[in-house]
């Protein structure tokens, strides 16, 4: 067994010495979204990061630490909530920023919903869009699958040429409509950050064909896949990108875009979690 692993089944096991709840499906919440866990689940365990053997602690402002288990409002539709997430730019290697990812496949959810706040390089986004995420390009940020394969996860060489469902990504498109939320649709890049990035690389990211960029997600994108399980993501567009707008960019202007658009952000994942739960 790997040394990866065994961090896994010890955190696994610290996990279920405080509950025996088993999620169908699991959601990562990104910035603006905290609330979510409060407002939309009738809450049946919390457990805090830290009270994980293991397990890393996020140190973002804005990101709580600890899993929220219980069902979605109105359903019995058994989710667990990521509240909080690590990134490598706050020092930890990817392997880490991974290991929730992979202890949520391992409790048992079987979809994974990643959502982030990003930057719009597409210039027909604006601040307070939502982007479903169709794929992504993570060439510049560490690969988490890197270091000996956790076999028990999944294979070597996993396959990546549909990361995010497409099955599930049209029944959102169609979702969304009923909604009335304006979605669009594009590629997502991950860099590492935090330093935001400049305008020449915003070009070169567009002309590789990126809609968006962020600090997250491809990397959990892929750690889940490679587990097997089902992912789709969306951002909030929480800014332009650098050298769109004349602003420059500041971590507040993320934070207040996020949370403007949380509400509609908030029904969407909603529905997101009941179509998960339908197929
Ligand atoms: N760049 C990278 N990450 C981000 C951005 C951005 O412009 N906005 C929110 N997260």
């Amino acid at each position: 067994m790997s040394i990866a692993y065994e961090r896994l089944k010890k955190a696994y096991e610290s996990v279920r010495s405080k509950t025996d709840f088993v999620p169908s499906a699991a959601l990562t919440l990104g910035s603006g979204l905290g609330a979510f866990a409060d407002e939309e689940i009738d809450v049946t365990d919390i457990v805090d990061y830290k009270d994980i053997e293991g397990f890393p602690v996020s140190t973002a402002a804005g990101h709580k630490g600890r899993f929220v288990f219980g069902t979605l409002k109105g359903t019995d539709i058994k989710t667990a909530v990521m509240q909080g997430r690590v990134h490598c730019y706050e020092g930890y290697p990817v392997s880490s920023t991974v290991m929730p990812a992979r202890l949520l496949k391992m409790l048992g959810a079987k979809t994974l919903i990643l959502t982030n706040a990003s930057g719009g390089i597409n210039e027909s986004f604006s601040a307070g869009d939502l982007m479903l995420i169709a794929d992504h390009i993570s060439l510049f940020a560490p690969n988490p699958l890197i270091g000996e394969n956790i076999d028990e996860l999944g294979t070597r060489f996993p396959d990546m040429s549909c990361v995010y469902d497409k099955p599930l990504r049209d029944k959102i498109k169609r979702a969304a409509e009923r909604l009335g939320i304006e979605l669009k649709e594009g590629v997502y890049a991950q860099l590492t950050g935090p330093s935001f990035e400049t305008p020449a690389e915003i070009r070169a990211l567009r002309t590789l064909g990126a809609d968006a960029v962020g600090m997250s997600t491809a990397a959990e994108a892929i750690a889940a896949r490679h587990a097997g399980m089902r992912v789709c993501g969306i951002s909030c567009i929480s800014n332009q990108a650098a050298g769109i707008s004349k602003n420059i960019l500041t971590h507040e202007e993320v934070q207040q875009t996020a949370d403007r658009t949380a509400p509609k952000f908030k029904s969407l994942i909603a529905e997101i979690i009941r179509l998960a739960d339908e197929s």
